[in-house]
């Protein structure tokens, strides 16, 4: 039975239906109340809206769980990996073994990229930040697939383009990363897994043999699975806003790839490392930054701490971090920097302010310093979450179009001048 809401405007009682979602999320569907009584609702920043009814992802910032498809991340990070997470976020279920294979096998088969794109890459100046190359090669990728243009295809179709995006997104950020260092470009090795595959073709030199390390394939999987949902946010409404306009589903990727782009989003745990080397600079006091961070007159903050959803704990932050010790532990990497952070993140658990504020490290905290320690560039971060991100933006898009739902277009309160009259520009003082 549906149940319903009562707003009075104008004198006027409207019934507004009452969704409830299978975790008991309750909220209020306004979709017909501006035909019915010509009020909008406003919500800028879209803090307390829901945009769509999703069966992707669940998250609880309260009580710190956060599941795909139902399956608790905790589980997901043990004992799965990330192109099965890819799998069961993209098709809803986990694979059977069979599934399993026939999926990485497509995705091995389109693992290459086209010749041309050295050329497009190679016409970016040393200064281009590696995000803006990896949206721009993402839109390339429609050049080289004219048939992807159009989003309404067969599901068949369509599915090869998803193929298309798992294998050569990697490809491309290694390309990318090795056409900055100005050293040839690794193709990819089929005979590896996903993730291996992807660090082979970042860091392989010509002069000597690369040896994949379990224990960085390990934590990078886990970051990639940790990173590739969250539901609606900044970047996944922009893919599914995108998208919604029937533009390709290369071009909704690289949308998305630029809203992560942004500091806010993206390019947080790049802000930790940023920070520890800054504390560096200054004669490694931590305590004098933990006070400036407390100073309520000083806007600083120390990075990778607090969350805007998790209030009592980040779950995926309690695995970085397991993954982070045994990093630093297993590579027996000494830089000074992961000894600030130790001494921050001892502070944060054991002192008032901290605890009272509930500031935990976070996710970017951690993934921050694996990054670091393996080696990979700070510039670099925000592209590794767009890797780990994608199969959640592909799900998010498959998802959106499946429910044919209409073009995205937010209303507004128009708050600028009234009608007044052209002025000739001889008249105006
Ligand atoms: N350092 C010091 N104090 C902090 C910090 C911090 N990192 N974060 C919050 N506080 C304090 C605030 O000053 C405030 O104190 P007050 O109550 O005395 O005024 C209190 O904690 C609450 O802060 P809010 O800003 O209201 O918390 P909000 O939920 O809005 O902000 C946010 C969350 C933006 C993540 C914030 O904690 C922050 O700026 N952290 C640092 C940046 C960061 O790590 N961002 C990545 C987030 S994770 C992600 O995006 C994947």
């Amino acid at each position: 039975m549906v149940e319903y809401a009562e707003l009075k405007l104008d004198g006027k009682v409207y019934q507004l239906p009452i969704i409830e979602g299978t975790e008991k999320e309750r909220g209020i569907d306004i979709s017909k109340l501006r035909a019915e009584s010509g009020y909008i609702t406003v919500d800028t920043g879209f803090k307390n809206t829901g945009s769509t009814q999703s069966a992707i992802t669940f998250l609880d910032g309260e009580k710190g769980i956060l599941r795909y498809r139902g399956y608790p991340i905790e589980q997901l990070a043990e004992k799965s990996t990330f192109i099965e997470v890819a799998y069961l976020l993209i098709y809803g279920e986990l694979p059977t073994s069979a599934e399993l294979e026939a999926f990485e096998n497509d995705i091995k088969a389109e693992s290459l990229v086209h010749e041309d794109v050295k050329t497009i890459m190679q016409g970016f100046p040393s200064t281009a930040h590696p995000m803006g190359v990896l949206s721009s090669l993402a839109t390339s990728l429609t050049a080289f697939f004219p048939e992807s243009l159009d989003p309404n295809r067969s599901a068949e179709k369509v599915n090869m383009t998803i193929i298309r995006l798992l294998a050569k997104i990697p490809t491309l950020t290694a390309w990318s990363y090795t056409n900055a260092r100005g050293i040839r470009a690794n193709y990819p090795d089929n005979s590896l897994g996903y993730v291996a595959n992807f660090l082979k073709m970042m860091f392989a030199l010509p002069t000597e043999d690369y040896e994949i390390d379990p224990v960085v394939v390990d934590a990078m999987d886990k970051i990639f699975i940790l990173h590739a949902d969250h539901e609606q946010n900044c970047s996944t409404s922009t893919v599914r806003i995108v998208g919604s306009s029937h533009a390709n589903l290369y071009a909704s990727i690289a949308a998305g790839i630029n809203a992560l782009w942004g500091p806010l989003h993206g390019g947080a745990n790049q802000k930790v490392i940023e920070m520890l080397d800054a504390i560096l600079k200054n004669g490694g006091d931590t305590k004098k930054f933990i006070d400036k961070a407390k100073d309520p007159n000083d806007p600083f903050r120390l990075m990778g701490f607090g969350h805007r959803v998790y209030k009592n704990f980040d779950p995926r932050a309690q695995i970085l971090k397991k993954s982070a010790d045994t990093i630093l532990d297993k590579l027996g990497v000494d830089e000074p920097e992961f000894e600030i952070a130790k001494q921050l993140e001892e502070a944060a658990l054991h002192d008032e302010y901290f605890i009272k504020r509930k500031l935990y490290p976070n996710v970017d905290f951690y993934s921050g310093i694996i990054m670091k320690a393996i080696g990979i560039p700070i510039e670099m971060f925000p592209v590794m979450f767009s890797i780990g991100r994608l199969p959640g933006w592909i799900a998010q898009w498959k998802e959106m179009r499946s429910h044919n739902e209409p073009i995205g277009r937010p209303r507004q309160i128009y708050v600028g001048a009234n009608e007044r009259d052209y002025v000739p520009v001889e008249s105006r003082s």
